[in-house]
């Protein structure tokens, strides 16, 4: 396994404590250094959730990643005697606030929320604050409240650079590292970019990270977003669906590339999801079938086996792995930190401000993914089988 966590711990200062029933935290100056941050990370913390209930709200299933990390969840949190009620909301916002609302009511001590709309659970929030109930966002922060208590996630600013990183490695500009390269191309080359659902605080941050990578490149002039369209609101994708990324595809290649009888060399995309729906535009459209035969470069998020077949079969050149597997098992630590009244491990606590608060983070490493490692970090790392990815489903 070669994904591992680059940051060092840090404690912060926070205590946990149980009382009447209910899970009553209180701030504590400098405190909860030490071995109580490493008890939790070690998967220490509350040896047994004693019938503890923990809510946990994931926001769809139509992307992979979520019944994974849901799953993970509810499984790491049943082995250490914890009851899990796991809901899935099919990205729909009022779904998942009741669903929060459901789990304050039948008693839940703590939250685990992946949010939809990451400005849309104010209520639900302030509610759990009222009841002294502790929550965890998920991967995706939850904004303009102060009652998130922590947040477990990817570094996602990175993800964005590497994402754009990745689209320069296959344009020919730089090498994997980002170092530009003798033999580049001369002739500027068209690209389009794509972000992910607006409402998603890590949208942005991904997207951001892409720019600041990528806009040097556009300044100089070797890339051109020949659409025009480079704000982040003409370039987002509501629910990050396919369909949508699709359609905005055609619509592109139809207004600006000819119908597809155009150079168009590479497509940033945020996700797997959003990358198969440009692709098939693509591919529709002529360009391919594979990149070798022309198709343009089209980056990824996710890992989603799906997409790691079509990397594997020269068709998606890349994405970027995060070990979602990693991520439950950080917040099943947190949860069991929050629970024995000890500091919850963290590695960042500047970085996501919530527009009340800077919200304490752990955040885990990411990785890029070709075709030429697939094999020693995907398959390696047990992530996915051979016979998976050759197949593009799991078993
Ligand atoms: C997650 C990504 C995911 C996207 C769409 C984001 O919040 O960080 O991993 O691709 O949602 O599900």
């Amino acid at each position: 396994m070669t994904i591992r966590r680059i940051f060092g711990r840090r404690a912060f200062g926070f205590a946990a404590v149980l009382s009447a029933g209910a899970l009553a935290l209180s701030a504590c100056a400098g405190g909860g250094a030490g071995s109580t941050a490493d008890e939790a990370a070690s998967g220490g913390g509350a040896a047994s959730g004693e019938g503890i209930k923990v809510g946990v709200a994931m926001p769809t299933q139509t992307a992979e990643r979520w019944i994974a990390d849901g799953n993970a969840v509810k499984e790491g949190l049943e082995k250490a005697g914890y009851v899990v009620d796991l809901q899935y909301a099919n990205d729909d916002i009022p779904t998942q606030t009741q669903q929060i609302d459901q789990m304050i009511t039948n008693g839940a001590k703590i939250l685990v929320i992946a949010a939809i709309d990451g400005t849309a659970l104010s209520s639900q929030l302030d509610a759990a604050g009222a009841a002294n109930i502790p929550v965890v966002a998920y991967d995706r922060l939850i904004r303009d409240n102060e009652n998130v208590n922590f947040y477990v996630s990817f570094d996602n600013y990175k993800v964005g650079v590497a994402q754009a990183k990745a689209l320069l490695f296959g344009l020919g500009l730089t090498d994997k590292d980002g170092k530009k390269v003798a033999d580049a191309p001369k002739e500027p080359q068209n690209i389009e970019l794509f972000a992910g659902s607006p409402d998603d605080n890590n949208a942005s941050f991904f997207f951001n990270g892409a720019m600041d990578t990528l806009k040097p490149y556009i300044e100089e002039g070797s890339l051109v977003v020949k659409s025009g369209q480079t704000a982040f609101d003409q370039v987002a994708t509501l629910r990050w669906a396919q369909d949508v990324a699709q359609k905005r595809m055609e619509d592109i290649l139809t207004s600006t590339y000819g119908g597809g009888s155009e150079a168009l060399a590479g497509v940033l995309s945020p996700y797997d999801g959003i990358s198969r729906g440009i692709i098939t535009a693509l591919q529709g459209a002529g360009y391919g079938p594979t990149i070798k035969e022309g198709l343009p470069v089209v980056t990824g998020q996710d890992a989603e086996i799906a997409s790691v077949k079509l990397i594997n079969d020269d068709v998606q050149q890349s994405t970027i792995f995060k070990n979602t597997r990693l991520l439950a098992e950080q917040a099943v630590k947190t949860v069991k930190a929050i629970a024995s009244g000890a500091s919850p491990e963290t590695n960042d606590t500047t970085t996501y401000d919530n527009g009340v608060k800077v919200v304490p983070s752990f955040l885990l490493e990411i990785q890029t993914i070709y075709k030429d490692n697939i094999e020693s970090e995907i398959i390696g790392s047990g992530y996915y089988t051979a016979d998976e990815v050759a197949a593009g489903v799991t078993e």
